[in-house]
């Protein structure tokens, strides 16, 4: 049996393209593998938040991710902040981490692009996410394609541990699905959809009203060729439906090329939209009833718990390893 590790920010409500790219691959590892999925509130506040929003938010994830069919009795699901083993962890990652290989992050250069005041810790932000991975002995990562590169520094980094103390980290690999590893915003399709986009429009929310969904389907941004064919070079937006749609339906991109052929543009953004929908309403549902209830807050004291008892044994391995403290506790 494997062991999985992934984590999601609770900076804002989940976008399909979270769900997509991440969330709904999580749940099918659940059955065969030891898996832990972690709410990572100390990635979000690399930039500012406001308190009673991140309440919500982490709250908000934690029921999203039992909604999208993670199941507490198969896997361990946790608040980073209630492990302070990341944090100290991670201060051990960044003492191995070189500035020049953190600015060449693409993330930080992004979110730091044009900003005059930066936080220290989006430049830090990618050692930390190596440590969350590291303490649990992690063989798989199931992310995004725009989480490679931090794998990449995660691989990296562990490697330079192992060679410079003693070999105690399992070197990670990165597991990105073939199809829907970049699903991009609607109104732009060559930028990826993301949860801090200011306009609305470009992304799904996974709580969205199914009449907002429809209705950003209908302006999303397509071409005037008006043929359904998957060619994310010259058809960017179009194949980021057929993407959409294939991944909520089931059905393969082939197959939806052959439906719509001379139908024009309006049925397949109409169907595409309600194959999100169907895939989203259930979620919603059990989305709703979750925040109602106090089910929650047991589920996540159990993940701490659970979590914390992992991640003490390989912080204490490379606290030893690194020579800090007195190594007798
Ligand atoms: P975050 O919160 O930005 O995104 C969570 C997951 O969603 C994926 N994702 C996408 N996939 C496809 N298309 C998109 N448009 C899209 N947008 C986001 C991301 O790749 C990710 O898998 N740094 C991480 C959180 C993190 C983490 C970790 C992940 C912290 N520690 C340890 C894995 C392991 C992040 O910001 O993800």
């Amino acid at each position: 049996m494997k062991t999985v590790f992934s984590g999601i920010q609770p900076s804002g409500t989940l976008t399909l393209g979270n769900y997509l790219g991440a969330m709904k691959n999580f749940a099918v590892m659940q059955d065969e593998e030891d898996c832990l999925f972690c709410i990572v509130d100390q990635h979000a506040i690399t930039v500012p938040q406001k308190k009673t929003e991140l309440k919500h938010n982490i709250r908000s994830l934690a029921a999203l991710y039992i909604a999208a069919g993670i199941s507490p009795e198969k896997a361990t699901l946790f608040i980073q902040s209630e492990v302070p083993a990341h944090a100290q962890l991670g201060w051990m990652m960044q003492c191995i981490s070189y500035i020049g290989e953190l600015e060449r992050m693409t993330q930080f250069k992004d979110k730091s692009d044009g900003k005059e005041a930066v936080s220290s810790a989006l430049l830090t932000y990618p050692p930390l996410m190596a440590a969350d991975i590291l303490l649990y002995g992690t063989d798989v990562v199931p992310v995004g394609e725009d989480q490679k590169q931090h794998l990449e520094l995660t691989r990296n980094l562990a490697h330079r541990f192992n060679t410079q103390y003693n070999d105690i980290f399992t070197i990670p690999e990165v597991r990105i699905p073939k199809v829907g590893a970049r699903i991009m915003s609607l109104n732009d399709p060559l930028k990826k959809m993301s949860k801090s986009s200011p306009k609305a429009k470009s992304y799904i929310s996974m709580l969205d009203e199914p009449e907002t969904i429809r209705k950003k389907m209908r302006s999303a941004v397509t071409d005037s060729e008006s043929i359904v064919r998957f060619d994310p070079e010259n058809k960017p937006g179009v194949s980021n439906l057929l993407t959409i749609y294939s991944l909520c339906s089931g059905e393969s991109i082939e197959t939806l090329e052959k439906k719509y052929e001379g139908a024009g543009y309006g049925p397949f953004k109409e169907d595409t939209a309600e194959a999100v929908v169907e895939v989203l309403e259930p979620i919603q549902k059990k989305y709703h009833e979750l925040m109602k209830s106090e089910e929650l807050d047991a589920i996540l004291d159990k993940g701490a718990e659970e979590a914390s008892k992992r991640a003490q044994k390989m912080l204490k391995k490379a606290e030893r390893a690194m020579g800090l403290g007195r190594g007798k506790r």
